[in-house]
């Protein structure tokens, strides 16, 4: 700091100094000539009308030409007037001049040759002095000269005074400015210099938080800081509770030992990930673009994996902004406050996406899978549509993997049975998994689809397959036993099939565990505050958080809910049931219909037991956030998880996770995969309505003991069963798995080689 100090005062001096010289000069030099040429203008005035008067008179030994001159001198700066003769000849001469320097003065010789007024500057003595000479005619002939002689020594003496002036001003301004950069500095970059100096040394000692001080023209630099700042509080945070945890020898995970344990066992490879819905989908809100994280469980646990090793996540750019946010090829980084992965957007038009994921995927695949009793509904030009864009796809994350060699792939979900074999044909050194999001039905069920081998074979060419449970990768493997020519490993879970073997195992999905309470008011008095949002009366509250779909059971809850008013009369008046409903896939019609059919549903039970401000069911309809469903997941005494079928079911986990209070009561149906894990729910069968009711009273009567005890041991389960772990077992079975020979003319062409 001292020699930015140093260098900086001496470069403002040495700058200031030289402009202020060539200023002063030039200033100098036009008042000199000023000086000059009003001096030389009232000498030449002079000298004219003095001539006049000398002429009749000149001559040698005229008196009067002597008397005349002796009147001048001691005048203002006039030092007097000399007269001579054509030869030089001094005739007269103003008493106390010196004569000699007019008649060798080059000024009175040359004005008599050139016949006009000539005017010459002399320097003698220290002294300077003027000499304007004219010519003195007699008939018109020139007959000698008349020089006016002026003292010019005045015009030095202001000349010195002009520098001498300018050099005190110099003076005072290099110190002035000098101390005025020497505030700035100190003020503007020094002190939050030294303040950011101070703060991240607290940092770096753990003595100080990630919010940077004041640091004023540094602004830009501590937003950077601050970021840095705040993953190394992260990294230290993460590292501790690691270090915790190492030292109770547990073995939760997080998202840091998952970042760790990916590079890992990736090595130097790269990471793919494929799905239908996209982690970020963007929006236009008024004039800007809005990135909106979706709904989705698959996201919470994908992130953090492509966070960690910079894979690239493919996906339907599905966002009405989304083309405008992408570059050329079709790519962005995210998340968008903090680029850790590359996002490739694949764009369908909107019969693709009708035929693709709105038919094939969700009106045939869905209800196939689901044994919810909708009927699926497949049509050949929406099997059409679903090759294509599994082709679109598979092309897009080709593209994506062309240069890498042995690439890892994790595809997800029922949109994308063909794209394993897609990519296996043209990369045979990629490792690829596909998990599969929802049930597999026995093989009898999953026979009615007309294109059952077409999509066994296309699931076949993936190395690893991952199911929620073991009774789903039972399914799929007595499918595949029933449908293809293949030897299914039973004592491995394994199907081999030309001379390709695949994997078939269960990986429960799950949510991440967060150990801290979120901040805020209590439960007890969030649930007032909520209570009279809603405005109604209620003593207890149930909960219900779902996507309105088929399969979620929703009429069969509200059913069981009647049941209890009815069997139950005390509840009325004193339990609310809140049944937060997103819409979803609504462009076809059995959605659309059910949303309807769960809305009549509410009203009709509704209609029959609401008095004053209380009722039995309130719809939220619409999406949540996480935040805004955890309030309700917080306050209610029981939540029920009804589901005709599912493959997992995060609610259930989510329920669980939020509920710090070890309170609250989780009602799960027997046919949800978390019904595997979360034993200590209270477990029904959906369909059976008496049961649901009696279950939701036993529920709001249950001992609080024995509420905390259940919920206790469904967090333990959560906390170390979360989605971390799933992400770290899928990764970590994928790497496992030994690659077939790869062809090397394959390998190579997709190389480039
Ligand atoms: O349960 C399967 C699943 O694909 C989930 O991954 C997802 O959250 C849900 O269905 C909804 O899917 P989408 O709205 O993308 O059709």
């Amino acid at each position: 700091m001292r020699l930015l100090n140093i260098r900086l005062i001496v470069s403002l001096i040495l700058g200031i100094t030289l402009v202020s010289l060539v200023s002063s000069y030039y200033e100098v030099r036009a008042q000199k000539r000023s000086l000059r040429q009003d001096l030389e203008h009232r000498a030449e005035v002079l000298a004219e009308s003095l001539a006049q008067n000398v002429e009749p008179y000149f001559g040698k030994g005229s008196r009067r030409l002597q008397k005349i001159v002796g009147q001048f001198g001691n005048r203002e700066h006039l030092e007097g007037v000399v007269i001579v003769d054509r030869e030089g000849t001094l005739l007269a001469v103003t008493p106390g001049l010196a004569s000699s320097l007019a008649s060798q003065s080059h000024a009175v010789s040359q004005s008599m040759i050139d016949n006009h007024g000539i005017s010459e500057f002399v320097h003698q003595g220290g002294g300077a002095s003027n000499i304007y000479a004219v010519p003195l005619h007699k008939d018109e002939q020139v007959i000698g000269a008349l020089a006016i002689i002026h003292d010019a020594t005045y015009i030095e003496a202001q000349k010195a005074r002009v520098w001498r002036e300018t050099f005190f001003r110099v003076l005072v301004q290099v110190l002035l400015i000098a101390l005025i950069t020497l505030l700035i500095v100190r003020w503007s970059i020094a002190g939050p210099i030294a303040r950011a100096a101070q703060w991240m040394k607290a940092l770096r000692t753990g003595r100080a938080s990630a919010q940077a001080p004041d640091m004023d023209l540094l602004f830009p630099l501590a937003k950077e800081v601050e970021t840095f700042a705040q993953s190394l509080t992260a990294a230290r945070n993460a590292a501790e509770k690691e270090a915790e945890l190492r030292a109770a020898a547990a073995s939760l995970w997080t998202a840091e030992r998952l970042c760790v344990h990916v590079r890992g066992r990736l090595g130097d490879s790269r990471l793919f990930v494929v799905s239908n819905r996209e982690p970020y989908f963007h929006t236009r809100q008024g004039k800007t673009i809005q990135a909106i994280v979706p709904a989705s469980g698959l996201v919470t646990a994908l992130e953090p994996v492509l966070c960690a090793c910079d894979g690239t996540w493919i996906a339907h750019g599905s966002g009405e902004a989304d083309r405008e946010v992408v570059d050329k090829n079709d790519r962005l980084r995210v998340p968008p406050d903090d680029h850790r992965y590359t996002l490739r957007r694949v764009w369908l038009t909107k019969e693709e996406e009708e035929g693709y994921y709105y038919g094939f995927a969700n009106e045939g695949l869905w209800p196939l899978c689901h044994i919810a009793h909708t009927r699926p509904i497949f049509r050949a030009s929406d099997w059409k549509h679903y090759q294509m864009a599994n082709q679109r796809f598979a092309d897009a994350v080709l593209d994506e993997m062309s240069g890498i060699e042995r690439p890892v792939l994790l595809a997800q979900d029922y949109h994308f049975a063909l794209l394993p074999r897609l990519i296996k044909k043209e990369r045979p050194d990629a490792r690829v998994a596909i998990f599969w999001h929802i049930p597999w039905p026995n093989p009898e069920a999953f026979s009615i689809c007309p294109w059952q081998r077409e999509l066994l074979d296309g699931l076949l060419g993936a190395d690893l397959i991952g199911f929620h449970i073991q009774s789903h990768c039972n399914n799929f493997l007595q499918t595949v036993d029933r449908t293809l020519e293949s030897r299914v490993d039973w004592e491995h879970f394994a199907v081999n099939r030309e001379e390709h073997r695949t994997s078939v195992l269960p990986f429960p999905i799950s949510v991440d565990f967060d150990e801290n309470p979120p901040s805020g008011e209590s439960a007890y008095i969030e649930r007032g505050v909520l209570l009279r949002e809603l405005g109604i009366e209620a003593t207890y509250l149930g909960v219900g958080v779902d996507r309105v779909d088929y399969t979620k059971g929703i009429q069969e809850r509200f059913l069981a809910i009647e049941r209890l008013l009815e069997h139950y009369p005390s509840y009325r008046g004193k339990f609310s049931f809140i049944q937060i409903g997103a819409p979803s896939r609504t462009h076809i019609k059995r959605y659309h219909d059910l949303f309807g059919e769960v809305e009549a549903e509410a009203e009709r039970i509704n209609w029959k037991f609401a008095t004053g401000k209380w009722k039995p069911i309130i719809f939220r309809k619409g999406q949540h956030n996480h935040q805004e469903i955890e309030r309700f997941y917080r306050i209610a005494d029981v939540c029920l998880v009804t589901s005709l079928h599912d493959g997992m079911n995060l609610v259930a986990k989510e329920f669980v996770a939020s509920r710090h209070d070890q309170q609250g009561v989780l009602i799960l149906s027997v046919f949800t995969g978390a019904a595997r894990e979360l034993r200590d729910a209270l477990l029904v069968n959906p369909y059976d309505i008496e049961q649901t009711a009696e279950a939701i009273r036993s529920a709001l009567e249950m001992r609080a003991e024995d509420r905390q005890t259940r919920m206790e041991h469904m967090r333990k389960i959560v906390r170390e069963q979360n989605v971390y772990r799933w992400a770290a077992n899928l990764i970590g079975s994928l790497s496992e798995v030994r690659l077939d020979q790869a062809e090397p003319s394959v390998f190579a062409k997709s190389l480039g080689v």
